[in-house]
């Protein structure tokens, strides 16, 4: 297995023209199968409120809920960089709880990094954090915990101020900037004019790396999916297959058959 993931390993992604590959996990099984494909960055996303816990956004997701998944996600991690997101209202407040939250993330969850929404408003925040040693993926474009303020979850089309936010969030001091529900000429621009590297979702093939919701591309469950999810597999349709075929041998009394019993 390779060396672990880190923040010089990305830059060095990005200088020679190497994909950087991401995608969310939210516990020790899926995290383990993440690592061991080699998928270079997870992210344990709030995202988790809306796949995991059923909700319709991702605003109620606690810091105590973060951290509990993000410690079962690090510890399946040999190769993976795993980043903590920040949560609605965990690092809006005064900057020494923004920095005690993120330094959770790395202290008793075992993230190399925390992730955070926001342009140049949060700029602050990441200068702060990054100058407390906690490496900081910014998340501009599309940023879900702000649904209510955009009127829904709609494609950004803004380019000075995602231009603006892009170079904002890199002089601040982040390491990586995810670009969300972006037009893709937008995406490429922003890419070429930044020295750290962009990670795309719904903003086109041009970014330096991508990332999706784990959930939704490998069809874990059945909720709407946006136009930039590719859906990978069908876990849900191959779990009803198994789950049918056992309530069917349990009722009709095929199983367990002898070798499944003791002696
Ligand atoms: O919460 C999340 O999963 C995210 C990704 C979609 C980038 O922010």
């Amino acid at each position: 297995m390779p060396s672990k993931i880190t923040t010089s390993t990305l830059m060095k992604m990005k200088k020679e023209g190497q994909k950087i590959t991401a995608l969310t996990a939210y516990d020790y099984p899926f995290a383990g199968m993440l690592d061991q494909a080699g998928i270079d960055i997870i992210l344990v996303g709030d995202s988790l409120g809306m796949v995991v816990q059923g909700k319709e956004n991702t605003l109620p997701v606690t810091m105590d809920e973060m951290i509990y998944h993000t410690s079962m996600v690090s510890r399946a991690c040999q190769y993976s960089m795993v980043i903590g997101d920040m949560p609605f209202m965990s690092y809006h407040g005064a900057l020494d709880k923004a920095v005690e939250n993120a330094g959770r993330f790395l202290k008793e969850a075992g993230a190399a990094a925390v992730k955070l929404e926001g342009g140049a408003d949060v700029c602050p925040v990441i200068t702060a954090l990054s100058k407390a040693g906690i490496p900081v993926q910014a998340h501009i474009g599309l940023t879900p915990q702000s649904v209510h303020q955009m009127g829904g979850f709609k494609v950004q089309r803004d380019e000075d101020r995602l231009l603006k936010d892009a170079g904002n969030v890199q002089d601040a001091g982040a390491f990586s900037v995810v670009l969300e529900g972006i037009p893709s000429d937008i995406a490429k621009k922003i890419t070429r004019t930044l020295t750290i590297p962009t990670i795309g979702i719904g903003a086109g093939a041009d970014c330096d790396g991508q990332i999706l919701v784990l959930h939704d591309m490998l069809g874990i469950n059945n909720r709407f999916l946006p136009k930039f999810v590719k859906k990978y597999a069908d876990l849900a349709g191959e779990a009803k297959k198994g789950l049918d075929q056992y309530i069917k041998e349990v009722k009709g009394g095929q199983f367990p058959s002898k070798e499944y019993e003791y002696k």
